[in-house]
């Protein structure tokens, strides 16, 4: 088992490229599924979670070429139409590939997608896309059966209760070869979610709408190939400018697109940090006093809820008390218990963590729950006194690519070891 060994105190400084987005990469991968044509994606990240979603597509027939920063994958007529439990159960974006196997194969065989860290994750409003467009759905067995109609899925009006991510994804990917048009209101406006639509129209999807609340698809009979590059990953740019602000640093982040990054920007500045952006480029100085911010996870174009544990533990040493309000996912503070160890004040109330200011943090062996959790901890552990061991460093590796190369390229003093033995002080046996 692999842990990161982090000493903190030093300043970042330099320049660190952004690699590209895994939560664009993700159902970009799937979306090949809805043609017998070679589609190339470019700009993908080196991730756990990308591999995962290739050796899915894999396991469904689909022949998958990668090498590094680019997959070729060309889905033939005879794909299976059953996602294997452990891949779906190791990741939930698998249930991306659902949507796209009922458009062009009419069928999807489904593990339900397990809960994870961060809440219970429900999938109803895919299903209810599915279902507006004819499919019929059975569930058994842990597994969800979805069966389109003989002459297709038809294209409907699709209302999300909640403006999901995934589920806007795959109702995308189901209406582009349905029988009509197909308008899905109340959209999730995520960039991710602009970048897949682009993928489909490139494949000659007709799509109207991506980045607003109302996205418009005119079914089309069949798509062909595309090559598609795909955007940089804003959560792993505000990674690093939290990274950069809490060490009173000053580095350059460079491959992104600033107005991905606009509500995360206008939080570090109220927080006292200096940004200035240059074309493609842009650069966080911070002087180590930070303001207290009150900070609400929502939607796009709102603070985005995967920099919350990172802003969490940079304003655990502001001058102040914040106020974190998580709207998004129902249990997103498991960071909260690690960061304490470390020396934070953060006290839990509801969906609100109230975050009250210390002078510094100490070094400590912790472990990463959760992906984001991982990424907060590796910025809290920059700024603390003395050496942190990061456990669970699988959960980073999910997101993050080769973070202790770049991060090292910075001036931290980070270091992988593998095969680390987890102390009981670490809260070993934690599942
Ligand atoms: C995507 O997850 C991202 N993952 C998540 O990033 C991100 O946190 C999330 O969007 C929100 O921005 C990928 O894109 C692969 P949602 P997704 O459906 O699509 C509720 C990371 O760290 N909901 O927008 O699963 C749900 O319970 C990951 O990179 C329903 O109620 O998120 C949650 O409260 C973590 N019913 C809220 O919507 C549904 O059918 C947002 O979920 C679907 C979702």
């Amino acid at each position: 088992m692999d842990s990161i060994l982090i000493r903190g105190g030093v300043r970042l400084s330099g320049r660190v490229v952004v690699s590209g987005a895994k939560n664009a990469a993700l159902p970009a991968i799937a979306a090949a599924l809805l043609t017998g044509d070679e589609v190339t994606i470019s700009g993908v990240p080196a991730l756990d979670d990308v591999d995962t979603m290739c050796e899915l597509l894999d396991s469904l027939g689909v022949s998958v070429s990668i090498t590094p920063g680019r997959v070729r994958l060309r889905a033939p007529r005879a794909a299976a139409k059953q996602a294997p439990y452990d891949l779906v159960r190791r990741m939930r974006a698998s249930f991306l590939v659902a949507g796209p196997l009922l458009a062009r194969f009419g069928a999807a065989r489904m593990p339900m997608p397990g809960g994870c860290a961060i809440g219970s994750r429900p999938i109803n409003l895919h299903l209810k896309a599915f279902a507006a467009m004819g499919a019929d759905l059975a569930t058994g067995n842990g597994y969800i059966e979805a069966v389109a109609p003989a002459a297709g899925l038809r294209g409907a009006r699709v209302y999300l209760d909640y403006p999901s991510v995934g589920a806007t994804e795959n109702a995308m990917m189901a209406a582009v070869l349905a029988d009509g048009i197909t308008i899905i209101e109340n959209a999730a406006q995520e960039p991710e979610v602009v970048d897949l639509a682009n993928l489909l129209a490139a494949m000659g999807a007709k799509v109207r709408g991506a980045g607003t609340a109302v996205i418009k698809i005119e079914g089309v009979d069949e798509l062909h190939g595309a090559a598609h590059t795909i955007i940089p990953d804003r959560i792993e740019a505000g990674t690093y400018m939290a990274a950069a602000a809490i060490t009173g640093g000053d580095v350059i982040i460079d491959n992104v697109v600033p107005e991905h990054l606009a509500a995360t920007m206008s939080k570090l500045r109220e927080a006292g940090a200096v940004i200035e952006t240059q074309g493609s480029s842009l650069r966080v100085s911070a002087s180590g006093d930070l303001q207290p911010l009150d900070i609400k996870t929502m939607p796009y174009p709102g603070f985005p809820t995967d920099l919350q544990a990172q802003f969490m533990a940079l304003l655990s040493i502001a001058r102040g008390t914040s106020i974190i309000t998580e709207t998004v996912f129902e249990n997103r503070f498991m960071h909260v218990d690690e960061l304490t160890r470390m020396g934070a004040k953060i006290k839990i109330d509801g969906r609100s963590a109230v975050v009250e200011g210390v002078e510094a943090l100490s070094g400590a062996p912790v472990r990463a729950t959760d992906l984001r959790a991982g990424a907060a901890l590796v910025v809290a552990a920059l700024a603390s006194r003395g050496e942190t061991e990061i456990f669970g460093v699988g959960h980073i590796d999910r997101g993050y690519e080769a973070i202790e190369r770049k991060l090292g390229a910075l001036g931290a003093v980070i270091e992988r070891r593998t095969d680390a033995r987890e102390s009981l002080a670490a809260g070993a046996g934690a599942s």
